[in-house]
């Protein structure tokens, strides 16, 4: 095999407490191959977002945190890094995709600064010219028609998809060999969020950029990924290649994942040991009101 681009072999988390430590990664292991675009998938709370978080170095920032295991980066060894040299790998090398593009912007500067940045954290002596050019084609490969308003733009002026191609613009600007995105896009509407992870598809494609693409709309995964993860409170339980997993799913977590509908209850994913009875709870609970009210 060739040398993948991230390698994660036994990693363990913990969170150091007044009252012992609170394991929360229980020795996970997943790879993604160059151009390899893998999903995490999992219910909230499962370890999706500490495990991004350890990629970019970010936790390992943090005091009461122990991670322990193998983390590698184009066969760069991560944890024999110094916190500069992780840092200087962000926004270059590797880079992020949050949830809400709106607030993932900064609002008191124009979007032609933001990308300006960005793009100096890859060649720090670009002149703001270059930049600008560089920016505008970064616009134009995500299907913004103005680029030129969007670059004078600040991002409250802007819609949440636009915001949205801007955030993917600016990730992939510096080329990076891995692409972390974290539930990109759950804060728009399904269609807007729909096209953009099409685009978004479409670029890394392009650019053969690895993607760790955490999710539990399963419905976008089986969309976007070539091959999934399945994160069970801190285990892997599963994983094979999109279509093998979805249409022959073997955990019973995974089963359960798959075959619970979402509710507007906010129950989340049931535990697989819970009652059968509990998939079928009803679609809307009215807690707090009474009859006559929802009636009236
Ligand atoms: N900085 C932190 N300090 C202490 N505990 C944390 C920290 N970050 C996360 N945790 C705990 O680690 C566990 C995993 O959190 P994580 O954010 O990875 O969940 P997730 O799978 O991303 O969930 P969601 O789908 O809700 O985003 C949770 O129990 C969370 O409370
Ligand atoms: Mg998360």
């Amino acid at each position: 095999m060739k040398t993948p681009t991230l390698k994660i072999e036994n990693l363990k988390l913990g969170f150091k407490g007044f009252s012992g430590t609170n394991a929360v990664l229980h020795g996970i292991s997943l790879h993604i191959a160059k151009g390899e675009k893998v999903a995490l998938v999992g219910e909230s709370g499962s370890g999706k977002s500490v495990t991004a978080r350890i990629v970019l170095g970010l936790l390992q920032e943090q005091k009461n945190a122990k991670i322990t295991g193998g983390l590698e980066f184009e066969s760069r060894n991560l944890n024999a890094m110094t916190a500069r040299q992780r840092k200087a790998l962000r926004g270059t090398d590797m880079s992020m995709i949050f949830q809400d593009p709106t607030s993932s912007l900064n609002p008191v500067y124009t979007i032609e600064v933001q990308f300006h940045e960005v793009l100096k954290r890859a060649r720090p002596d670009l002149k703001r010219a270059e930049a600008r050019a560089l920016a505008l084609q970064a616009l134009a490969d995500v299907a913004i028609n103005e680029p030129e308003r969007v670059l004078d733009s600040y991002a409250f002026q802007l819609s949440g998809g636009m915001n949205q191609r801007v955030m993917i613009a600016m990730a992939l600007a510096n080329n990076p060999a891995l692409l972390l995105a974290d539930e990109p896009g759950t804060a728009l509407d399904v269609t807007v969020q729909a096209q953009t992870l099409k685009l978004m598809g479409e670029l890394v494609e392009k650019h053969h950029t690895s993607v760790l693409f955490i999710s539990h709309n399963l419905g976008v995964v089986r969309e976007f990924a070539d091959r999934v993860y399945v994160i069970y409170k801190g285990n892997i339980v599963e994983q094979g290649k999109t279509e093998t997993l979805f249409d022959n799913p073997r955990h019973p977590y995974t089963r359960a994942l798959l075959s619970a509908v979402p509710r507007i209850t906010g129950g989340g994913i049931p535990d697989i040991d819970d009652d059968p009875a509990h998939f079928s709870a009803p679609l809307i609970a009215h807690e707090g009101f009474s009859e006559k009210e929802l009636l009236a």
